[in-house]
């Protein structure tokens, strides 16, 4: 690592086009200007260091200036290798609000090397917080302590290349400080996780009695999962495929795997736009769901002759196979929206002789399979709303990282345990209201007797924690 590189972006001259959508989205993300209002003055955030893996868009920036108007010191990466927007990127370096290391169309290798560039400070040392997407930077950490303890595991063989650059950043590391890793966790006051995914991998490490640092699951907060993986889903996919493709919806078969919320916002969107909609589920709760939203429930197998676009939102691994594209119409076009790329298989498209890649664009491939037809792939099997479009609305992102700027306070200001915590109702119903202004609508009080009648405060929480909304 070159510690003495201030930041790495794809091109600084757009950085003023960045400022300008910045600007913009202002309006639309009225939870981090009131962070920024309510907390700039004391600076929640003064002194401590904030890295960043989470998909670098104008967005994402607006999230950067709130935390650096709390006082933060921030480097930051993007967590996917296409859904940098450079603009946005450059804009937050020439800004002075943190150093970037991030550009569209990284290759693997830059990917990681793009994490550990944004998680060392050009003294060496690591972050006091993380604010996660997917979990790759804590999973960095944690593989580090891991190797450091028994370097053998660097030694395994991997047909996995994602795996094999982690595991190749490691040794490196390990050759130049065998203490690392130890002291970049044991620095850690802890992370706040964006998405489902990432989430899996916390509870699966505190289970295992192995989660380093304690962590914040902000997917869950009801006005982040319920809102951007829906409602955000529901805009940024069909964008995605638009721009990928210039398909017409109206009047296709689209197959949804998955009805979980990203799935029922991405089921809904193509049923707007006039598709007929198949879902695939393995939870029957989910399938009863979707059944009794009147959509047809079956099997990727079953759905091959009619598909034509496959969308995966399970966060589950090979849920397309290379015995399904095999068996797809010409053309189909398949796209993934949960957060890795092997949803699909794509080491089979990549890896089987007699199967060949055609690119037609940047995220756009036309492979010809053994059955002599085509199908077309969107974004290399990544999350197609961030790889072919700009990802979600800046509103919906302003209650995800209103969340994420609350979770980090909260891990600022408390000594929390090596858990997994949740953020209280409060908070979430105070993110809730702070974005209907935006959309003109009017609450109804609560009569101090109507409040009695029904067991809670005037002020909330209105719900009790099973509630599901
Ligand atoms: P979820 O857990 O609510 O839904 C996933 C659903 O997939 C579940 O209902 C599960 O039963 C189902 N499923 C699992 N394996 C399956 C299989 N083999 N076949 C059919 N269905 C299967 O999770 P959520 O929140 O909907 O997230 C899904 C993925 O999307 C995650 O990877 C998450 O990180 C990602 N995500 C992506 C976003 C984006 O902007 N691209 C935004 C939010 C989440």
């Amino acid at each position: 690592l070159d510690l003495s590189l201030p930041h790495k972006v794809a091109d600084l001259s757009q950085a003023d086009f960045g400022g300008k959508e910045m600007q913009l989205s202002e309006r639309e993300m009225p939870g981090l200007m009131e962070c920024i209002r309510k907390y700039g003055s004391q600076k929640p955030l003064q002194g401590l260091k904030v890295m960043g893996s989470l998909h670098m868009t104008i967005q994402t920036a607006m999230l950067i200036k709130t935390l650096h108007a709390l006082g933060a010191d921030i480097r930051w990466a993007s967590c996917n290798i296409f859904s940098t927007q450079d603009h946005a990127a450059a804009a937050v370096v020439e800004q002075g609000l943190a150093k970037v290391f991030a550009w569209k169309g990284e290759t693997l290798e830059d990917y990681w090397w793009c994490t550990e560039m944004a998680l060392t400070w050009p003294d060496g040392s690591g972050p006091d917080l993380i604010v996660d997407d997917g979990g790759d930077a804590t999973l960095l950490i944690h593989k580090g302590v891991e190797a450091e303890n028994d370097p053998s595991i660097l030694e395994q063989k991997t047909d996995n290349k994602e795996f094999q650059c982690v595991l190749d950043r490691l040794a490196l590391r390990l050759k130049e400080d065998p203490r690392h890793w130890h002291k970049v966790a044991a620095g850690m006051k802890g992370v706040s996780e964006e998405t489902t995914t990432g989430v899996h991998r916390l509870y699966q490490l505190e289970k295992e009695g192995k989660l380093l640092f304690p962590a914040i699951n902000v997917n869950d907060s009801v006005t982040k999962s319920k809102f951007d993986n829906l409602y955000g889903c529901r805009e940024s996919l069909a964008d995605g495929i638009k721009r990928a493709t210039d398909i017409m919806v109206a009047g296709k078969v689209v197959v949804i795997c998955g009805y979980g919320d990203v799935g029922k916002g991405c089921a809904q969107s193509m049923r707007g736009f006039g598709a007929r909609v198949l879902v695939t589920e393995i939870d029957p709760i989910c399938a009863l769901q979707a059944a009794m939203e009147g959509y047809e429930v079956t099997t990727v197998e079953d759905a091959l002759p009619l598909g034509d676009i496959y969308v995966t939102c399970t966060g589950n691994y090979h849920v397309i196979t290379g015995a399904h594209m095999e068996g797809m119409k010409d053309e189909a076009i398949v796209c993934n929206i949960g957060h890795f790329d092997n949803e699909i298989d794509m080491n089979y498209l990549e890896n089987t002789p007699g199967v060949s890649r055609l690119n037609i664009k940047p995220q756009v491939d036309k492979w010809t399979l053994k059955s002599g037809r085509s199908i077309l792939i969107l974004a290399e099997g990544r999350l197609v709303n961030l790889g072919c479009a700009t990802g979600h609305a800046s509103f919906v992102m302003s209650n995800s990282f209103t969340n994420q700027t609350l979770a980090q306070i909260k891990l600022a200001k408390e000594n929390l345990e090596k858990k997994v915590y949740t953020l209280p109702k409060e908070l979430d119903e105070e993110v809730a209201r702070l974005h209907l202004g935006r959309l003109g609508a009017k609450l109804t009080k609560l009569t101090p007797e109507q409040a009695d009648y029904i067991g809670v405060q005037v002020e909330g929480p209105y719900k009790a924690e099973m509630y599901r909304y």
